[in-house]
């Protein structure tokens, strides 16, 4: 159960390859973090778990099924998406934001809007933003918004791509926190993109770091990569971020 990319690859049609004969597995209940630099395929391989990319070999598998006999507009409804940048729509409130996917699985507007409150309160949003436009919110306050409406439509699933990178160290690592006690709560299968290996080890329950190129260089969990890196790739990557970290 869960997620299996099971040797996948992508190539553009320009002939870049952005995903280059990849196996890995999001546990069910976990969270996987997708940490690389750069181009390095870590969109592209989120992607194809809602069919937003079809790899050119390889299969996405989950919950068991080969995901490519699924409609792409059902499992897209089915598992929740947070952009960077929360990616809400400008010109809806934040209710109605978080109320769309709802919607769009046949709740009534009423409804909607009323388990939208609820999902707010999830992801301790003040209810008094609700009929705010996502421009009269903070940076960290729409990352929120965009928390809640991912999770709005209950999806077992959740994919998100760079969510707390448009936000100062302060805020984000009050994001990664409250992550970390929804995900205790919720108990979603996440898979987690970032280019910061810190943020990758302290919400991943394992961790896949990818290499330039777009392959694999090493999954496991922090504790593995730390103590026994693959190669010297993977040393060289986790202490840039630890030098980071102790600069900032
Ligand atoms: N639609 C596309 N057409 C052609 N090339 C693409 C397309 N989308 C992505 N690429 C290329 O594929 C490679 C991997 O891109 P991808 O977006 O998956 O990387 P990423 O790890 O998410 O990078 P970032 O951290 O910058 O978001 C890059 O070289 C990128 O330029
Ligand atoms: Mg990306």
């Amino acid at each position: 159960m869960g997620i299996a990319w099971e040797s996948v690859s992508k190539r553009y049609d320009d002939g870049t390859v952005a995903v280059d004969n990849v196996s890995l597995v999001a546990e069910e209940h976990r969270t996987l973090a997708l940490v690389g630099s750069s181009g390095s395929g870590k969109t592209t391989l989120l992607q194809m778990v809602n069919r937003m990319v079809t790899p050119n070999a390889g299969r996405v598998v989950i919950h068991g099924k080969d995901n490519h006999g699924m409609n792409p507009v059902a499992l897209r409804r089915s598992i929740g998406y947070v952009l960077q940048n929360g990616g809400l729509l400008p010109n809806r409130t934040v209710l109605d934001n978080i109320a769309t996917v709802p919607m769009l699985l046949g709740m009534k507007r009423k409804e909607a809007r009323a388990h939208a409150l609820e999902v707010l309160d999830e992801v301790r949003l003040e209810e008094s933003i609700k009929d705010r436009y996502p421009s009269e919110l903070s940076g960290g306050q729409q990352q929120r918004v965009g928390v809640a409406r991912a999770l709005a439509a209950n999806p077992d699933i959740l994919l998100m791509d760079e969510p707390f990178t448009a936000v100062d160290p302060i805020v984000r690592r009050g994001l990664q926190d409250e992550l970390l006690r929804l995900q205790s709560e919720i108990g979603k299968t996440i898979v987690f993109v970032t280019h910061d290996i810190d943020e990758a080890f302290y919400l991943g329950d394992h961790v896949a770091l990818m290499r330039p190129g777009g392959t694999l260089a090493q999954f496991g969990t922090a504790r593995e990569l730390i103590d026994q890196p693959a190669d010297s790739f993977v040393e060289t990557f986790i202490s840039a971020g630890c030098l980071r970290s102790e600069l900032r």
